[in-house]
């Protein structure tokens, strides 16, 4: 094996010098061959990302469900399978200097050049921080050999946008005629002029009604069409003077064709869209950064980095988040500290308070009556990163050896954490090390907004919280531990759940009527008196494990009684048994364009 020169940064950067062939005499091939391995397991990732999200569009025309939700969880496994194998390609070229740091700074500096003009840099730097962490098991992070800093703007100026813009010549629906006809979703429209209509009315009626005498100019709408289940959505924004409304129309393929279902005009509504709750999308884009500008454009209080796991690229949505945290951590001076609500038995939560996200370690050891394992709750966590998310599973990015400022720590969460999460917390001179942690945006704990919140609202979350728990057995998700603690209340006022030790596929569980007591003493008896077996689960008693009492609880049967009867969920399970795929729109009833056929 060749000495890898220490001032690695001086390696030759063209092949003319020996290319991937080095002779004996030409110290830097190793590391030049290493820089080209990392850049070939990118390029490996992107063209296999990219493969499967094509294969989006026929997927929607064929109404090939199963197909689009085996993409989704192929895709899913690109990024972990491409890192794996540059990292054994480094370790051929590297051999024995596999961890030489130097040899590593040298390389970041010719990968950072070779990268440099892509369309998707910094997705590539982040490929590249992959890599080196997956071979050093770094702490924090180390700037020499990571690339730490924000990545230059991709795309020139000079390049075609990722959107068409269409000025508003004459009327709303020959401009959204245009706009359907020019997105081809592979199968025919079912009736283009009907849908252009539909959605020019709601579009003239909110524009008169939010904007007043402000006409449109014009309608700028993304390339790709954003495909997620089975929707299929084309993004975009409408303009008018200075004003801008976001325009997001969701369109359906039922058996007979192509048909617009709902076309939406808000911030909030096209957040919930792109939710931190729901799946992420598969839409082809060459230049992620310029997507993500535009799609910020739209929604701007949404954390770019969220914007990134949006379009499915958790990597480097997470390292958007990194980076994001890092800012937050130097222009604030609060400390993390147990976050609001009931302990859990499982996990310690801790939260800054200034930034809306909560951390959760997995306690060494876990309170009565709870029998789980460290590997058990990492499965699950790990079930919900791959599952349909539904709406109402709150996304989480999982991370090792995370650093935080000990000053910025409160003494009582320190002692928690070192106490009571050994294996997934140690203090570190001035730094506590995050060995293992789990982030996911902070809700507000459903508990404590009833408590709360003003009775019209109380009952508008109870009743949501219901809608929550069939959306989850839509997607073949039963939640297992249903208190109120377990759920929580996003800024839009939807419910959620965030604690996914004990979830479970609705399929695997035997939903069970309660027996009738035959004599007194089996009446009286506070144990069960007949045999419960490790997935039996009782509807009738879901309401008592619900943590729900006087008018709520009756708010919540008036709505959503039919929960606390097996046949619901026999009936959910034989759905799921039969291959059906179940709708759940991502927007309220109210906003369809047309009856939906039954
Ligand atoms: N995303 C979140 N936003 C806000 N608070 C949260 C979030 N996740 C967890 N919490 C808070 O932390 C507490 C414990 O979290 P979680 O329920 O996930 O842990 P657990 O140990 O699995 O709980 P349990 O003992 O119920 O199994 C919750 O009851 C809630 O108060
Ligand atoms: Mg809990």
């Amino acid at each position: 094996m060749t000495e890898i020169p220490r001032n690695a940064a001086a390696l030759p950067q063209t092949p003319s010098d020996g290319g991937n062939r080095p002779s004996p005499e030409d110290p830097h091939a190793p590391a030049r061959r290493a820089v080209q391995d990392v850049v070939d397991g990118f390029d490996d990732h992107r063209r296999r990302f990219r493969e499967v999200t094509r294969r989006a569009p026929a997927r929607h025309a064929d109404r090939d469900w199963h197909g689009m939700q085996a993409d989704a969880l192929e895709r899913l496994e690109v990024y972990e399978s491409a890192v794996n194998r540059a990292v054994t390609a480094l370790g051929r070229s590297l051999g024995d200097h596999l961890r030489c740091h130097a040899c590593w700074i040298g390389m970041k500096t010719a990968y950072g050049g070779l990268v440099a003009d892509r369309p998707d840099p910094e997705l590539a730097r982040t490929f590249f921080n992959s890599a080196t962490r997956r071979v050093f098991a770094t702490v924090g992070i180390d700037p020499q050999i990571e690339f730490g800093e924000p990545a230059p703007a991709s795309g020139e100026p000079a390049d075609p946008p990722p959107y068409t813009t269409r000025p508003h010549g004459g009327s709303t629906a020959a401009l959204i005629r245009d706009v359907l006809a020019t997105h081809p979703i592979g199968a025919p429209y079912r009736s283009l002029d009907g849908d252009a209509r539909r959605i020019a009315e709601r579009i003239d009626d909110y524009r008169g009604s939010a904007w007043g005498d402000q006409p449109i100019d014009a309608v700028d709408v993304l390339d790709a069409v954003f495909y997620r289940n089975k929707g299929a959505y084309l993004v975009g924004r409408i303009r008018g003077g200075r004003r801008l409304m976001p325009l997001v129309i969701a369109l359906v393929n039922e058996a007979d064709g192509i048909a617009a279902d709902a076309v939406l005009l808000t911030v909030d509504e096209a957040s919930i869209v792109f939710s931190f709750t729901r799946s992420a999308f598969h839409a082809d884009i060459d230049v992620p950064a310029r997507v993500v500008r535009f799609l910020k454009s739209i929604m701007p209080a949404k954390r770019v980095a969220e914007l990134y796991l949006a379009l499915g690229y958790d990597k480097h949505g997470k390292a958007e988040l990194y980076r994001d945290l890092i800012a937050h951590l130097e222009r604030s001076a609060d400390a993390f500290e147990v976050a609001p609500g009931d302990r859990g038995l499982v996990m310690v939560v801790f939260t800054l308070p200034s930034y809306d996200v909560v951390f959760k370690v997995i306690r060494d050891a876990f309170g009565y009556p709870k029998i789980t394992s460290r590997e058990h709750v990492m499965g699950r966590y790990e079930l919900v990163f791959k599952h349909d998310r539904a709406g109402r599973l709150v996304d989480t990015q999982e991370w090792k050896h995370l650093a935080i400022p000990r000053h910025r720590v409160s003494d009582g969460l320190l002692a928690e954490l070192l106490g009571a999460a050994s294996q997934s917390v140690a203090l570190d001179g001035d730094r506590v090390v995050l060995k293992h942690v789990y982030t996911e945006r902070r809700v507000t704990p459903l508990n404590l907004h009833l408590r709360t919140a003003a009775e019209a609202a109380g009952c508008d979350a109870v009743r949501d919280f219901g809608v929550a728990i069939k959306d989850l057995t839509a997607t073949n998700i039963f939640p297992g531990d249903m208190l109120l603690k377990n759920f929580g209340v996003t800024r839009h006022g939807r419910v959620v759940f965030y604690d996914y030790d004990e979830i479970c596929l609705l399929t695997e569980c035997n939903f069970r009527e309660m027996p009738e007591p035959r004599t007194e003493e089996e009446a009286m008896s506070a144990e069960p008196w007949f045999y419960v077996g490790p997935h039996d689960i009782f509807p009738s008693e879901l309401g008592t494990f619900m943590g729900l009492y006087g008018p709520l609880r009756e708010v919540f049967i008036a709505a959503h009684g039919d929960l606390l009867h097996p046949e619901f969920w026999h009936r959910m399970q034989e759905r799921h048994a039969a291959g059906e795929v179940i709708d759940i729109f991502p927007y309220r009833p109210e906003r369809r364009l047309r009856a939906r056929a039954p």
